[in-house]
């Protein structure tokens, strides 16, 4: 049958809506609870090459670059392996050095992506391993791959990501769960992590019924010209694609920056004109995030905070949006899906055509 938007306004409305089934099909026979780990064939590499890896290198554009560094902290944290994402586009231009013992992930929705399909053919050239984290199975990324894991968030028809990128994040927690548990990452942690991913189908239904009052915090922010969107640590990725997606759909400009980085400059262009998103999820950082909320406050700029249940932000004047707590290695999947919601409304309270913003490809394929 043909793939269309049926009784939705938008592809991207129903792709958003369809993150649940789709988040449920990226875990769905991965998981392995005896051992506390996740079994991904298409690697195509055994124990002893995982265990060789020194470095994972992430690649990727747009959104997909963002969760990269979404992934990147999960191989961190995970597999204590050092991880980092850049972005596809730039990455062949600056003659990169590729190392036998590093493993490039390179990640993309479309599998076609001109920068990303370039960047793997750089390292394959130079002799790197590549597995490729894509969603169109067969396209020329996921065929240039030594390796990969396939998304399976099934057909995504909107510029702007969604389930797709839910399904990376997946991807790249099963990815971090495999190469953790044939290092250091104990059965206890992996079976704790498992228990967590098996929650967030679940947990993501849960945000997206909170819809209609996400929604008239939207049409709020739709009044600004300007926007920021903060957090720290796992939460600057959130910040990033959330800023992203706004900037790509409302057309307003949107900024993501690095909460602690705030007082270095950014905090001169806060005034009751300038909101800001901020990312306070319930972690090692939530004091001092939440004292960079009095600090926004203090110069009258509005503030939405998506923050967990039970988070005491203290006596500061805001809009909370509560997301279901989950492991917090797991939490920017969730922190992320209220922000689609956010730009979503913005754009369709502005009157834009969603599924295809001007000036944007859903792939960009001719560089
Ligand atoms: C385009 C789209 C973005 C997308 C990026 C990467 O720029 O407008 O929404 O994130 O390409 O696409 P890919 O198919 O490689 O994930």
């Amino acid at each position: 049958a043909a793939y269309e938007a049926g009784d939705h306004e938008s592809f991207m409305h129903k792709e958003m809506l369809e993150q649940p089934a789709a988040a449920a099909r990226a875990l769905s026979g991965r998981l392995d609870e005896r051992f506390g780990t996740a079994h991904l064939g298409g690697l195509n590499m055994d124990a002893r090459e995982t265990r060789a890896i020194r470095r994972v290198k992430i690649l990727g554009c747009g959104s997909a670059y963002y969760v990269g560094q979404m992934g990147a902290a999960l191989v961190e944290e995970l597999a204590r392996i050092p991880a980092d994402a850049e972005a596809a586009s730039e990455f062949r231009y600056r003659d990169p050095v590729i190392e036998a013992d590093t493993l490039y992930v390179a990640v993309s929705q479309s599998g076609e992506t001109i920068d990303t399909l370039l960047a793997v053919q750089e390292i394959r050239r130079k002799g790197g391993r590549v597995v490729g984290l894509v969603n169109v199975v067969g396209s020329a990324i996921a065929r240039e791959c030594d390796g990969g894991i396939y998304l399976h968030a099934g057909p995504e028809v909107a510029v702007a990501s969604t389930k797709a990128l839910t399904n990376m994040f997946l991807g790249f927690a099963l990815l971090a769960l495999q190469l953790g548990r044939v290092r250091d990452l104990s059965i206890a942690d992996g079976r704790r992590l498992i228990n967590g991913l098996t929650r967030i189908p679940a947990q993501i239904q849960e945000i997206l019924d909170d819809e209609a009052a996400i929604a008239a915090v939207a049409e709020q922010l739709s009044e600004a010209e300007s926007v920021f969107f903060v957090g720290r640590v796992r939460g600057f990725p959130v910040a990033r694609e959330g800023a992203q997606k706004f900037k790509e759909i409302s057309y307003r400009h949107a900024e993501a920056y690095q909460t602690s980085e705030l007082k270095h400059g950014p905090l001169a262009l806060i005034s009751p004109a300038v909101p800001t998103v901020a990312i306070v999820p319930d972690d090692e950082l939530t004091d001092r995030n939440v004292g960079a909320l009095h600090e926004i406050a203090a110069r009258r700029g509005p503030l939405v905070v998506i923050t967990h249940e039970g988070v005491d932000l203290g006596e500061v004047d805001c809009v909370r949006i509560d997301v279901p707590r989950n492991e917090r290695e797991l939490d920017p999947v969730l922190l992320v899906v209220p922000l689609q919601l956010l730009a979503f409304h913005a754009a369709q309270r502005l009157g834009h055509d969603i599924d295809k913003p001007r000036n944007l490809a859903k792939s960009v394929t001719v560089e």
